[in-house]
């Protein structure tokens, strides 16, 4: 999504801006922009399309100042065009935006009656003109204070004075914003990896916070224009990689790095000496704990759906997942003893963040599980999980998936042996299961031949299903937002018990439907579901797990078998063929893989 930089230096800045825009690119955008402020003058340039676009254009005419802001935006309000592309500026300001501002065709009425002429379809343009108009009766802080008092909804901005050579205005409100400080200049950032290139030493300002950068200092103040202390934080020198290598895309690399991914995140956990799980500086007691309510979007949601099955196989804690958008507006019992969870990969997800912003107002007990230990979410929780990925940065989310549903499982395994719901042979037994899962996940990357030549029937279809039962439900879901997200095929992930309920009636003949069908104790069931859809017509894919057993059901179209591993972890060894399928299918139908229509990586706004 949207994503903001400002620099202010002895130099020009135009190139490192568009460095760091670069770093940007991930988030998902639809048109770039930047403005410098030179001899008094602001010079805007801005494209629809890729930053590398803007670069060759700014190239061509060679842009001087030194102070100056860039933006990628991922369209909000107004189509994606270079006329709403950011900056938005006005004779004598230029803003950048990231979030929605809620008011804005009330704020525009009231602009235009005061003779304000308006250019693009934005909201964003009247954080310009509100500036315009307070600048002509008030010195820059008071005119800052007022438009910031105007403005309903969530913003992060960033705005250059065409008064003030040496001079960003950083402001935050729900949308994250970083400062970065450096030698003889400094940065304003929608995240701290956007300055990670340029500098190590970053602040984050707060909900209601604004900043002043100079490129010799930085100031900071609350909602009331009071100055306030920021403390420096160094981020760690850990680079992560960023690069495709020689893989087509990341979203491939991601899926090839799961056996990697997931040591990586045992050898975090797991203290192989005394055979236990670490979840190191964990704040409360077991019996502080009765209650645990799990909470994320997207796929981060399907963890916790998958985290809400283990907690109730292994301990008698009250469970609940919810889905952030959902959570935020419900009436909510908010009690002592209930322990709130968090899932994000990214930590900065809108709806999750303000889910968090409410059980922390709440006074409640709060974890985060996320993969970037330095973003929002992680820093505003009482404890974090971390998932130990590295970046993720195709849109469609799989390393991470597996990362959530691996620390949520150390989370349940844990809680069940201190709550001595499990006896200490049954904890031993899991923990050396565990242990094996990388090499498991490695051979199950192994199924991708027999994906491959599946995917013809899906790309060609109408629509798909994918069903499942247990904790094959959740990685149903998971299988079905891929392949839309990815493939743009419609799919719905459904329980394999409910379809006699409603959606029989959709299966018709040479529909492809996925079946996840391990051999647990749902498997009988599952596979009566199985039978009841291929006797309408469906063309069964039959995902389930090695066995000397015969499966019992003629006219399978396909059968993937993925390797054999204690019940509960079979769904880390499942996900894998359904990430398979919607890559291949997406790669057969030509789309952009990494970057799919209309999604963007990270979701910073409602
Ligand atoms: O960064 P988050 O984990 O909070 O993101 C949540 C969802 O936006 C994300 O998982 C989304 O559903 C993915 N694109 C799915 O692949």
């Amino acid at each position: 999504m949207c994503g903001i930089v400002g620099i202010t230096s002895n130099k020009p800045v135009s190139s490192s801006i568009i460095n760091s825009l670069k770093k940007l690119e991930y988030r998902g955008y639809d048109s770039a922009g930047i403005a410098t402020l030179l001899e008094g003058k602001i010079n805007e340039f801005k494209c629809e399309g890729r930053v590398k676009t803007l670069e060759n254009n700014i190239s061509k005419i060679k842009m001087l100042g030194t102070v100056g802001i860039g933006h990628v935006r991922w369209a909000t309000h107004g189509v994606p065009s270079t006329l709403n592309a950011h900056p938005h500026s006005s004779e004598s300001v230029s803003v950048v935006h990231n979030g929605i501002i809620e008011n804005s065709s009330t704020l525009k009425k009231f602009l235009v009656e005061k003779g304000h002429i308006f250019k693009s379809q934005t909201d964003t343009e009247v954080i310009v003109h509100l500036i315009t108009e307070y600048l002509k009766d008030n010195d820059l802080k008071t005119s800052i204070l007022k438009m910031l008092k105007k403005l309903h909804g969530s913003f992060a901005l960033g705005i250059i004075f065409k008064d003030e050579p040496d001079l960003i205005i950083g402001a935050r409100r729900g949308s994250p914003l970083a400062v970065g400080y450096g030698p003889n200049e400094n940065y304003l950032g929608s995240d701290s990896y956007a300055l990670k290139s340029m500098t190590n030493k970053i602040s984050y300002l707060n909900d209601g916070e604004f900043c002043v950068l100079k490129k010799n200092s930085v100031d900071f103040f609350d909602e009331n224009g009071k100055k306030i202390n920021k403390k420096i934080l160094e981020l760690s020198s850990e680079e992560g990689n960023y690069d495709k290598g020689d893989y087509k895309h990341f979203m491939a690399k991601e899926i090839e790095e799961q056996p990697t991914t997931i040591k990586n995140c045992v050898n975090e956990y797991i203290d192989k000496i005394n055979k236990d799980i670490n979840l190191l500086n964990f704040p409360w007691k077991q019996n502080e704990i009765n209650s645990i309510k799990l909470i994320g979007c997207g796929t981060a949601y399907h963890s916790c759906l998958m985290a809400k099955h283990w907690f109730e196989q292994l301990t008698d804690l009250d469970i609940s997942a919810d889905i952030a958008s959902e959570f935020r507006y419900r009436k909510n019992k908010f009690k002592k003893d209930n322990l709130y969870i968090f899932v994000s990969q990214s930590g900065e997800t809108a709806d999750t963040f303000a889910a968090l912003d409410l059980c922390n107002k709440n006074d409640m007990k709060t974890c985060s599980v996320v993969n970037v230990v330095e973003s929002s979410i992680a820093r505003d929780s009482n404890f974090v999980l971390p998932i130990h990925c590295g970046p993720e940065i195709g849109v469609a989310s799989t390393k991470a998936f597996l990362g959530q549903m691996l620390v949520l499982y150390f989370f349940s395994l844990k809680l069940a042996y201190l709550r001595k719901e499990i006896n200490k042979e049954k904890y031993l037994k899991k923990i050396q299961t565990l242990l094996k899962l990388p090499d498991l996940v490695k051979k199950t990357l192994e199924t991708e031949t027999q994906i491959q030549s599946s995917c013809n029937s899906f790309v060609d279809a109408k629509g798909s299903m994918f069903l499942g039962r247990g904790a094959s439900f959740p990685i149903a879901l998971e299988g079905a937002l891929k392949l839309k997200e990815l493939a743009y095929i419609h799919a719905e992930g459904y329980p394999a018990g409910e379809m006699k309920h409603g959606p029989l009636a959709l299966i018709e003949n040479g529909m492809p439907v996925v079946v996840i069908a391990p051999r647990d104790k749902y498997y009988n069931k599952t596979i009566s579901n199985m039978q009841e859809v291929i006797a309408r017509g469906a063309k069964v894919l039959l995902i389930t797990n090695k066995s000397n057993d015969e499966i019992l059901s003629e006219n399978i179209w396909q059968t993937v078998e993925v390797e054999n591993i204690e019940d509960d972890l079979l769904p880390f060894l499942i996900t894998i063929p359904l990430q398979k399928l919607a890559y291949h299918s997406a790669l057969k139908k030509g789309y952009d893989i990494d970057k799919p229509r209309n999604l963007a990586k990270s979701v910073t706004v409602e």
